[in-house]
């Protein structure tokens, strides 16, 4: 056999497989109980409407009448019109049901999807930026080699405080573009005015946009766009992927949508091929979708009672964060983020490195963090914090870390 050497050459492990290596080595030996502000995993139990809905389903699904097989590849029709109606009618973006394709997650969706494009496409993230993407087009032989920190055909948009995180289009053609808005590890977002210089951007180059809004129930300001369709022309040029388990705890549950819109259309040997109808008959092949019970919990999320609960959930998140932004401000030290996203990114203080810092509050205040550097070149000395946590252990972190600062 000939194996695939473009994933067997991988650099390292995977980020979050790294830090949960190295925690577990350190475990057994900490003096006291470790406070993960590590991986966004969400930590409150499931919205009252949620649990309702799987009860029914599960009650249902035991009925002759109630009974479903195989759901149907894009995504039970009751789940994808309640994508619609809650998520983009007030939003002022008109979606067809056909447009919408519901998934198991955000990452499957982010990491397969280039698979619409050439073999060879190129490709441009920011940096720092969600490992994923990278890790997929590696995989897929898109990146080139990874010599001296970098990947040689990668294209990068570097984001740090003298861009206020929000780097200029590519100067050099790219076929694909990964943009993630509320940012992940940031915790930045766009402006209209910025998201919509990308679109313009894509429309004259022919760049397919791939946006990631996994993040968008975090956005506070009324300002800042949480669909890339809110820019005129951009149903043209991007899909957006979008998830549960942020905004409604599903990040055990497992369910995500992705919309490519009918107007979405590239040339091929000579005619227009839509992107839609590609990833169709791509998902008819590769996948059986999402459970009935998860779907129904799903658009129990979307229910205006299952909103006004998750909202909730939302809420006590976007404290924890504005709780870790006061307080190392406080301290004098230089964050950024937490305002419209559950992420808050901050510089290690004294000249340290993202893993001297990791390693710093491994030891010492028993938290767990993310290096900066594991999420790009850009992120080196950086480190990211998550809101994720109940109140109190989000209290107990931050007062361990101030006492080791
Ligand atoms: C993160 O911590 O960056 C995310 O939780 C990872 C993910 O959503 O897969």
């Amino acid at each position: 056999m000939r194996l695939n050497a473009h994933l067997a050459n991988l650099p390292g492990n995977y980020l979050f497989a790294e830090i949960a290596r190295r925690v577990k080595e350190y475990e057994a030996a900490a003096p006291r109980r470790l406070i993960h502000l590590g991986i966004g995993d969400v930590t409150q139990p499931l919205a009252p409407a949620i649990v309702q809905a799987l009860v029914e389903c599960a009650r249902e699904m035991g009925t002759a009448d109630g009974f479903r097989g195989y759901p149907p590849d894009q995504g039970h029709p009751f789940l994808r019109q309640a994508i619609i109606d809650a998520d983009y009618a007030p939003l002022g973006v008109a979606l067809d049901a056909d447009e919408v394709f519901v998934s198991d997650g955000a990452k499957t969706d982010t990491s397969a999807l280039p698979e619409l494009l050439a073999a060879d496409a190129r490709v441009a993230i920011t940096d720092p930026v969600y490992p994923a993407y990278i890790d997929a087009n590696a995989m897929a032989g898109r990146l080139g080699r990874h010599a001296n920190g970098a990947w040689t055909k990668l294209v990068t948009l570097p984001c740090s405080p003298d861009n206020g995180f929000a780097p200029e289009p590519p100067s050099t053609p790219v076929d694909l573009l990964y943009l993630c808005y509320p940012n992940n590890p940031t915790g930045t977002v766009l402006t209209r005015e910025r998201l919509a210089r990308f679109v313009d951007h894509a429309r004259q180059t022919g760049t397919l946009i791939l946006f990631d809004a996994a993040y968008k129930a975090y956005v506070t300001d009324p300002s800042i766009p949480r669909s890339i369709y809110q820019i005129e022309g951009a149903e043209n040029i991007a899909i957006e992927c979008c998830s549960f388990s942020k905004s409604a705890g599903f990040t055990g549950m497992r369910c995500a949508y992705t919309v490519i819109p009918r107007a979405l259309q590239a040339e091929l040997e000579g005619r227009r091929v839509s992107l839609n109808a590609l990833w169709k008959r791509r998902i008819a092949s590769r996948q059986n979708g999402v459970s009935y019970p998860v779907q129904r919990a799903a658009a129990a999320a979307l229910s205006p009672v299952g909103q006004a609960q998750v909202a909730e959930q939302i809420r006590v998140y976007m404290d924890n964060a504005r709780r870790i932004v006061t307080a190392l401000e406080g301290a004098g030290l230089q964050v950024h983020g937490g305002i419209n996203a559950p992420y808050v990114w901050l510089r290690a203080p004294h000249g340290r490195d993202s893993w001297q810092f990791f390693d710093l509050l491994l030891h010492q205040a028993q938290v767990v963090g993310t290096p900066g550097s594991g999420f790009g070149p850009s992120g080196e000395g950086y480190f990211r914090l998550t809101a994720f946590n109940t109140p109190d252990n989000t209290q107990e972190a931050l007062e361990r870390m101030l006492a080791v600062l």
